[in-house]
């Protein structure tokens, strides 16, 4: 039998990962951030220059990655911070749109499926990766509320940051994600839509959990 996955999925800055961690945490679950999987792509892309959608998916179906707690390896060298930064975030939502490399970083996402269980968050995880998950949950936020989060964030990494710029980047990638031909950003039709803007981390956690608890999970 399949290990059962609670999937997160929500635009740029929605707290999907923050959410997704405490659930994992509180049910003692596997973590699968699947963004991350992106932003290592473009950083490759980035660092080797490559253009071209072919040698893109090549280079992420033969990377080698692991995840440590929060830390972030690629090839043995640690990246967790340089894959956070906005340009890294922007070519990883044009590396998104490629199918070539979506489909590189399927199975990828796939065998983070291991008991006990797994909480995935990203873009696509209820719609394309898991389209059989237990739980699906789509996590909005206003787009001010997701540009203060996202603001905030970047200044506690010492990572610098304008409010304005980083507003006007999340709603062209927002638009970049939710058009794209493959995998848009979209609620699956059996999601739960949850609008996280007045929501404090804990309650958003804590109705997940509830829900998950109500179709008979486990924790
Ligand atoms: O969640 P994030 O902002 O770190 O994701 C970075 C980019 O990767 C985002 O622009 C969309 C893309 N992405 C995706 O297309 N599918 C996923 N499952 C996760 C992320």
């Amino acid at each position: 039998m399949k290990a059962p996955v609670i999937a997160i999925d929500g635009p740029s800055a929605s707290g999907k990962g923050t959410i997704a961690k405490r659930v994992a945490s509180a049910l003692g679950c596997h973590y699968l951030e699947s963004g991350a999987l992106y932003r290592l792509v473009a950083l490759i892309a980035l660092r080797q220059e490559l253009m071209e959608e072919t040698s893109i998916a090549t280079a992420a179906a033969g990377m080698d990655v692991y995840f440590q707690g929060d830390e972030i390896f690629l090839e043995d060298q640690e990246v967790s911070l340089h894959i956070r930064n906005e340009d890294v975030g922007k070519r990883a939502s044009e590396v998104a749109r490629m199918p070539e490399v979506r489909k590189a970083l399927l199975e990828r996402q796939r065998a983070y499926r291991q008991p006990p269980g797994l909480v995935a968050d990203g873009r696509d995880m209820a719609t394309v990766v898991f389209p059989d998950a237990e739980l699906k949950i789509f996590l909005t936020a206003s787009p001010e509320v997701r540009a203060q989060r996202r603001y905030k964030q970047l200044i506690e990494k010492g990572i610098a940051a304008n409010l304005a710029a980083l507003s006007r980047d999340l709603a062209e990638r927002d638009a970049r994600d939710a058009n794209r031909a493959v995998a848009p950003l979209v609620p699956a039709p059996d999601s739960q839509v949850l609008d996280s803007s007045a929501l404090s981390v804990e309650a958003v956690a804590d109705r997940i959990l509830e829900s998950w608890k109500s179709i008979g999970g486990h924790g």
